[in-house]
């Protein structure tokens, strides 16, 4: 039976682990392409309904190197955008594909190409999720931090489809996460049942009180793709959220500094923090190969 990668759930506490030792070995190999010859003859579609750089470029190059064949379909240039159902366009991609790589607006949607596709599907962002980012963010925690547990992760900002991605799998992997946010922006009562361990979670509106003991922080856009219309009114009600230098200041030296990108400099980080000494967004954004061909080998090699 096929397997999926539509939310973090998907995968068992083992089976994340199995995931971060692959990513380990891609990332070693890398100069000798690993598997070269796993995705031979396989063609996986990149359907994108909305924008994306280090997603499509990383699963671009991820199926290249394992042999596949990646065929970007915007949003746009396929016929989704003239109406043609989930349905038609899944089952008429499964005569053609191997695999689909599916970024857009509802979770639901990415559920039902997963159940009319007949070969695996891979949630690249929905508007309530991004699993792969999670799956190579607590992989950059892993190597820089060389352990997973008794580790203090701080989100500060908007609570969104990054964040759900990373409680959720904070509360697969038994970590602490604490969300710093403002009134009225917090995690969703669906993403707050679905934690097995809610005592993992702790929240407050202070932007500074789950600073000095973290040993992440991170942060992302205070508007994300599709919300462009709340703009205004979310950039004045998150100006105290910013991570700048003056909120650093009061982190523990080693603390790292994540962002999934593309950040908005001068709006939830000053450049200064994304360009200083805790920043590891660069590598951030290079670990999301090495996760997206340990996901590609997890669900095609078993
Ligand atoms: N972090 C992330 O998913 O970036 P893209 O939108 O560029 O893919
Ligand atoms: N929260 C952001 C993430 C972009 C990778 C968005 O959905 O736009």
């Amino acid at each position: 039976m096929k397997r999926d990668f539509l939310d973090v759930t998907d995968f068992s506490k083992e089976e994340i682990l199995r995931l971060f030792d692959r990513a380990k070995y891609f990332k070693q190999e890398r100069g000798r392409l690993a598997r070269a010859n796993l995705l031979t003859n396989k063609h996986f579609g990149l359907l994108f309904t909305k924008p994306s750089t280090r997603t499509r470029v990383s699963f671009e190059v991820a199926i290249l190197e394992l042999g596949g064949t990646p065929i970007y379909l915007s949003g746009q240039s396929t016929q989704v955008s003239r109406g043609e159902t989930v349905k038609d366009t899944a089952c008429v991609l499964s005569r053609y594909l191997h695999g689909l790589v599916v970024r857009t607006f509802h979770q639901e949607e990415v559920t039902e190409y997963a159940e009319w596709f007949i070969y695996p599907v891979i949630n690249a962002l929905t508007d309530s999720s991004h699993p792969c980012q999670a799956l190579a963010d607590y992989f950059t925690i892993l190597e820089k931090k060389k352990r997973l547990e008794d580790l203090r992760i701080t989100y500060i900002g908007d609570v969104n489809n990054v964040c759900n991605s990373l409680i959720l799998m904070a509360d697969i992997l038994g970590i602490s996460i604490r969300l710093s946010h403002p009134p009225g922006y917090g995690i969703s009562e669906t993403v707050k049942k679905r934690m097995k361990n809610p005592s993992l979670l702790s929240t407050s509106h202070d932007p500074e009180v789950f600073i000095p003991d973290a040993d992440v922080i991170y942060t992302d856009t205070w508007i994300s793709m599709g919300e462009e219309d709340k703009a205004a009114q979310k950039l004045a009600v998150f100006q105290p959220y910013q991570v700048n230098e003056s909120l650093i200041s009061k982190a523990k030296p080693e603390a790292i500094f994540m962002h999934c990108l593309p950040a908005h400099r001068g709006q939830e980080v000053t450049d200064g923090v994304i360009d200083g000494q805790h920043s590891v967004v660069y590598d951030q954004a290079e670990n999301r190969l090495y996760c997206q061909k340990a996901i590609l080998e997890f669900l095609y090699a078993g």
